[in-house]
């Protein structure tokens, strides 16, 4: 095996978040599926945003929060996502790189604009994003560098990444990359409609181990076994996957493989402000320990500390430094 250059390298889709609070009566009114990931047109992106009350933007991208939170937790990291050379473009760019994270994917110079997630944030704490992709369409094969991809331990991909034209062509390579070098592939399942649309091709990438570790929410899992049955689809997962890790909100996280499965609790938070960027930030800091070779048990605690942080405040990254909050509790 080669020299390794960085932790994780992460490949997602670049995206701006642009956030705001809203009522229930708004989601209803704009036929938004609460809690889920809708692909939304250029014209639509304008009318929900001309509709939206006050906005901040903050960088997003769901496989680009983790990789900014494995940085930020003191981990080597890389990212490969499309952005455009406009005014957002440069914005997910300058912040990605202030995380300390490698980004050089070079941005489009023509096409549309740097991808936008209209994210409304309800009382409750619960997100609901309208994601307009733009310039993350067209991220393709040529944007892999074979040495950046073999001179990282983990390869983590988005499963968002299968909704762009050619970017699974990009994924599948990428993942050849990694194995080739003995590395580990790592993909998120990413949302519940998401595995919805692309089941079959998931289960064949989990099942012909292109795939070796896998992270999921309970939905998300739930809808790749098509069943209402938490603990049948955990047992089913044991069989398809070395190592799955599986978010349930409040009630915490477990880690499953073959023939054991951990469990911990959900961080104590006072109030979920903004849920957006909890799984990332859970697998931030699972993937983080996973690099550095902890017990899972540990991966996982110090995932549901990420997460934590992460919904104390608006946006997916997070704003305490993660790597005092770890010490302070003890985790490194
Ligand atoms: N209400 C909550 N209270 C405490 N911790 C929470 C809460 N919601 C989420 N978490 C933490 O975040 C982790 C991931 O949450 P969840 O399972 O909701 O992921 P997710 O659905 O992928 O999140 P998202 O897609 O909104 O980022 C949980 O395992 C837990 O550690
Ligand atoms: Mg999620």
């Amino acid at each position: 095996m080669s020299a390794t250059r960085y932790d994780v390298i992460g490949i997602g889709n670049a995206i701006v978040d642009v956030l705001s609070h809203s009522d229930e009566e708004f989601l209803q009114r704009q036929k938004m599926p609460k809690g889920s990931m809708s692909l939304i047109d250029e014209k639509r992106a304008e009318a929900i945003y001309n509709a939206m009350g006050p906005v901040v933007e903050v960088s997003g991208g769901s496989a680009a929060n983790t990789i900014a939170g494995v940085a930020m937790l003191g981990g080597t990291a890389a990212f490969v996502g499309k952005v455009k050379n406009d005014e957002l473009g440069h914005t997910f760019a300058r912040d990605i790189r202030a995380s300390s994270v490698a980004y050089s994917t070079p941005m489009a110079e023509s096409g549309p604009s740097t991808a936008r997630c209209y994210i409304l944030v309800t009382p409750d704490g619960q997100r609901t994003m309208n994601t307009y992709l733009g310039a993350a369409q067209d991220l393709t094969v040529d944007d892999i560098s074979v040495d950046e991809i073999r001179s990282a331990k983990v390869l983590y991909l988005e499963g968002y990444l299968w909704d762009p034209k050619r970017a699974k062509e990009a994924f599948v390579k990428a993942a050849g990359v990694a194995h080739d070098n003995g590395r580990t592939v790592a993909l998120t399942l990413s949302d519940a409609f998401c595995v919805d649309r692309y089941r079959k091709e998931f289960l064949g990438l989990i099942r012909n181990k292109t795939v070796d570790l896998l992270f999921a929410n309970e939905t998300e899992l739930k809808s790749l076994y098509e069943t209402g049955d938490f603990d049948a689809a955990v047992e089913a997962l044991r069989q398809d996957v070395s190592i799955a890790v599986v978010t349930r909100s409040e009630d915490g996280a477990m880690v499953v493989t073959r023939d054991m499965t951990e469990t911990v609790p959900a961080f104590p938070v006072e109030r979920v402000v903004d849920s957006t960027g909890a799984g990332d930030l859970f697998a931030a800091g699972f993937l983080y320990g996973f690099a550095k070779g902890l017990p899972h048990v540990d991966s996982l605690r110090l995932g549901a500390l990420c997460a934590a942080e992460v919904i104390s405040h608006m946006g997916a990254r997070p704003e305490r430094n993660l790597r005092d909050l770890a010490n302070e509790n003890g985790l490194l």
